[in-house]
């Protein structure tokens, strides 16, 4: 497929993006349950998700299917083998087509929504090669990986639950795979701002209410309410976002005013309940 690009998001062709993965993993099973649930089964079934599961066991030539040995040098653990991996993205590539291949490792890139929209404007198919034990053989990454890419700065059991982690946030991005494209521009990281809180029914619970602006129907209103929100909790909780995030001359009123609020209630030495989120 060489189509590219949201910058065609409303062209006729939109039905021709989908997502790609060939996931390399001694745990195919791990993969099923969380694949064959609600959104992301739904969308395998309309054909906007496709991932194919590649067991290096299959690729080995001992009795035992052994994919791990002992470390040279010594030292705890095992090491997973460079050949059965080799052998198991050689199949995966016989069918000529070219392919981005990533190696999940605390060591990596930090994955962030960024590169998620990018990978779900990827035309060509993703390899993801999901390590176990200590690691894997460092020749895997030298020769055969394009990019290294941590979920984050823990250490997890393998990479399985990692590469879950991108297919799940790149499927979410291809249209139509929620129900509403709308949510996905609306919401956290997508507006470079945190997501401004949600509410439903009923419209007071245990004497908590709603906000009156939500229940107005007057949709102006809402919009600015719901973007001074969004505006109010990143600067609470993750000011940091705000240096990356492109504001109108409206957002900046609204910083301000948040802002010299705070300033307010600090020389008064309380918190400033009106501006506090929870
Ligand atoms: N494998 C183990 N820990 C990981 C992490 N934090 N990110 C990606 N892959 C991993």
């Amino acid at each position: 497929m060489t189509y590219k690009g949201r910058l065609l998001l409303n062209a006729p062709f939109d039905w021709l993006m989908n997502a790609g993965f060939d996931i390399i993993t001694i745990f195919p099973e791990m993969f099923s349950a969380y694949l064959g649930e609600s959104i992301l089964k739904r969308a395998a079934q309309k054909g906007l998700l496709d991932v194919k599961l590649f067991n290096p066991r299959d690729f080995t030539t001992d009795k035992h299917r052994t994919v791990d040995d002992y470390p040279y040098g010594g030292g705890a653990g095992m090491v997973m083998k460079v050949e059965p991996i080799y052998k198991a993205l050689d199949s995966i590539k016989a069918d000529g087509r070219d392919r981005l291949t990533i190696m999940m490792s605390p060591q990596g890139k930090q994955y962030t929504q960024g590169m998620a929209e990018s990978l779900s404007r990827e035309a060509r198919r993703v390899v993801i090669i999901c390590g176990r034990y200590e690691g894997i053989d460092e020749r895997v990454r030298e020769s055969l990986v394009d990019e290294e890419i941590s979920i984050g700065d823990y250490v997890l059991t393998g990479g399985e639950l990692a590469a879950l982690v991108i297919i799940d946030s790149v499927a979410r991005l291809v249209p139509g795979v929620l129900g509403d494209d709308d949510s996905v521009k609306e919401e956290s990281f997508s507006w470079g701002l945190l997501d401004y809180p949600h509410y439903t029914r009923p419209p007071e619970f245990m004497g908590m209410k709603v906000p009156d602006v939500l229940l107005s129907g007057n949709h102006k209103t809402i919009w600015k309410s719901r973007r001074r929100e969004a505006i109010k909790r990143t600067l609470l909780k993750r000011p940091d976002l705000l240096e990356k995030v492109s504001l109108s001359r409206e957002d900046i009123e609204i910083l301000n005013e948040l802002g010299s609020n705070r300033n307010a209630a600090e020389s008064r030495g309380e918190e400033d309940e009106s501006d506090t989120c929870n």
